[in-house]
């Protein structure tokens, strides 16, 4: 059956395993608790077809950062996640993108850009333009997402199924 590896890359801090695990478990994990690296695995159902996806969520912490190269290239396909609160990890979405092109060594790969936090308003450093523009520029599907509650997560993963499938 069709099986993708799936890869959450971003700055520290700003949701990839709060998004993972309300993905995978509906549930909002509220400490924050650095990662080094976790793999998961789903299968979901998307137009009537089955697949299964194998997730990894990396380290957003500089000092574990492993061989980032390493990990972009057995992905299939990327989520790059910055904050809305925090216009450095926006800043870095651009840079971890040409990572992947430039370790796929091609002009384009499936990737969903993804702005966190959006249910923090009042901490709100990019605004959802910013945010549409680079992914348009980049020709990326993009989503403003709360893992806090629940907003546009399942339908980010699904966007990247589908990109993937037209690969
Ligand atoms: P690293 O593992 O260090 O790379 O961080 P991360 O990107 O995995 O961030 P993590 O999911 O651990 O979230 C960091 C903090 O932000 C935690 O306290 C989360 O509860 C919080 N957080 C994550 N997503 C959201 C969100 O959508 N809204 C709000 N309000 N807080 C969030
Ligand atoms: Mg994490």
């Amino acid at each position: 059956g069709e099986r993708f590896r799936v890869v959450l890359i971003g700055g520290s801090g700003v949701g990839k395993s709060a998004i993972t695990i309300m993905f995978l478990q509906g549930t909002f994990i509220s400490e924050y608790d650095p990662t080094l690296e976790e793999t998961y695995r789903k299968t979901i159902t998307i137009n009537g077809k089955c697949c299964l996806l194998d997730i990894l969520d990396t380290a957003g912490q500089e000092r574990y950062h492993t061989l980032e190269s390493h990990y972009v290239r057995n992905g299939d396909g990327f989520i790059i996640v910055y904050s809305i609160t925090s216009k450095a990890t926006f800043s870095n979405v651009r840079k971890l993108y040409d990572l992947v092109l430039r370790v796929k060594d091609s002009d384009s790969f499936p990737t969903v850009i993804l702005g966190n936090k959006n249910d923090l308003e009042e901490e709100r450093d990019v605004t959802i333009e910013e945010g549409k523009e680079l992914s348009t520029e980049l020709g990326c599907p993009f989503f403003e997402t709360s893992a806090k509650e629940n907003h546009n997560i399942a339908e980010s993963f699904t966007a990247l199924v589908i990109n993937l499938r037209k690969k």
